[in-house]
């Protein structure tokens, strides 16, 4: 059986290794144009190949450096880990691990206490010691019934901006925005053109509308249309469905929903990964035209440096709860650690509870409880005591939340 050897991506080899990607994914190699708009995006850099005996990679996993907003809005340098596939006549023989490890080892060595990512599989990164951190939901808002109580999202204007002028003001407007929500990503320089630029200049007909209020900009969106209507069927317009939307304010927030609901011809308006606490419902009238079909996983999150990452996000007000930690990947994270809202430290007493790295992750930003981990049996409970408290400790009231794809 051919062997394989994993190393650093080297200038030049990047184009072969999103051919790799796509292929993993199932998508079509980048055409030279796709790739001159993607490249910025793809730099060598923070990238691990697996490449067979003649030298041709078969394996991919990506990274970049950005910052995390974590509960009380500190923000903590994580990379972004995207760009993971493996060429199906490789898989299962221990690329990805290898890969993992090799990048885990690199993040650590570079210093970033968080790593995270988007999952395509629920099965794949708890291993690694990633958990899933944030959650989203999918809607349906039906229109026809979709009424906004009076007086909401009336305080703004919404605009339509040009492709090029979407280029040009959303990344400002989008640094504008405080980023207080637990999970929220800052996007780099290097993240809009493949993932923000290449989409709304392309010829999927996304469309860009701004929220602007008191303040000026304060919010956008990206949608699209998609036409099923039917001259038989007059009822039946056009599927209008968000791509990101994004608001400063509850007044853009409100005032960016009142603009899709205006659109005619539309019979519902769909979003997928929206906050798990967007109001949509309590907006209208009619709380019932609006259907959640499905919650996700939206962030995956890692805790790289244990102590570094616990320090820097805030506590409820509870007791101090002593957590143990079992992490297989990076053993310097192995041990107790005492919790609470006058700070972190590693500790001898006596663990009160103890759970794996991903375990730790998923409870990370705030999402989750303790005490539902404790039924599934990842948490061990060495004193009963504990789980209350380390669920007021962790859980944050404002649902962690990222928005961003990479
Ligand atoms: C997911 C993927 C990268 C895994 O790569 P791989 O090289 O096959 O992974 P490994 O051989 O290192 O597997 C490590 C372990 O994870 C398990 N595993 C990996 N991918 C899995 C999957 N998709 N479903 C179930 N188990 C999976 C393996 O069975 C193995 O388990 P074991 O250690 O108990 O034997 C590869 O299947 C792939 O490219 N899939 C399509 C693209 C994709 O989903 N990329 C991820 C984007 S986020």
């Amino acid at each position: 059986m051919s062997e394989f050897s994993v190393r650093a991506v080297a200038e030049g080899e990047q184009r072969a290794c999103l051919d790799v990607l796509s292929q993993a994914l199932h998508g079509k190699a980048a055409s030279d144009e796709t790739w001159a708009k993607m490249a910025p995006s793809w730099p060598a850099a923070g990238k691990f190949a697996a490449f067979d005996d003649h030298g041709t990679p078969v394996g991919i996993a990506s990274s970049f450096e950005t910052e995390l907003t974590v509960p009380g809005g500190r923000k903590l340098a994580t990379a972004a880990v995207d760009g993971v596939g493996v060429r199906a006549d490789w898989t299962r023989r221990g690329i990805l691990t290898a890969m993992m490890a090799a990048q885990l080892e690199d993040i650590a060595a570079r210093g970033l206490p968080l790593a995270a990512l988007h999952a395509s599989e629920g099965v794949i990164y708890g291993r690694f010691g990633y958990g899933a951190a944030t959650y989203g939901k999918s809607v349906l808002v039906e229109r026809p019934r979709a009424r906004l109580r009076d007086g909401v999202g009336r305080d703004g204007m919404v605009r339509l901006v040009s492709p090029a002028e979407a280029v040009e003001c959303v990344p400002a407007l989008y640094r504008r925005f405080a980023g207080e929500r637990p999970g929220f990503l800052a996007r780099p320089v290097m993240w809009w053109p493949g993932f923000f630029d290449r989409i709304v200049t392309g010829d999927e007909g996304y469309r860009v509308a701004v929220h602007s209020g008191s303040d000026g900009d304060d919010g956008f969106v990206v949608y699209q249309t998609i036409d099923q209507r039917d001259r038989q069927a007059p009822e039946r317009g056009a599927l209008l469905d968000i791509r990101e939307m994004h608001a400063a304010t509850p007044g853009a927030q409100a005032g960016l929903w009142r603009f899709l609901l205006s659109v005619d011809l539309v019979s519902a308006v769909t979003g997928r990964g929206r906050p798990m606490d967007e109001p949509i419902a309590a907006l209208l009238t009619d709380p019932r035209a609006v259907n959640t079909t499905e919650v996700i996983d939206d962030l995956w999150v890692r805790l790289v440096d244990v102590l570094a990452a616990l320090r820097a996000r805030t506590y409820g007000t509870a007791e101090p709860v002593v957590l143990e930690v079992l992490d297989r990947q990076l053993p310097g994270n192995n041990g107790r650690y005492v919790v609470g809202p006058g700070g972190v430290d590693r500790t001898t007493a006596d663990a009160e509870l103890r759970l794996d790295a991903d375990t730790l992750a998923s409870l990370y930003l705030g999402d989750g409880l303790f005490s539902d981990l404790v039924t599934a049996h990842r948490v061990e409970v060495l004193d009963a005591a504990a789980v209350a408290r380390a669920d007021v400790l962790f859980h944050t009231a404002r649902a962690p939340w990222c928005g961003t794809f990479f």
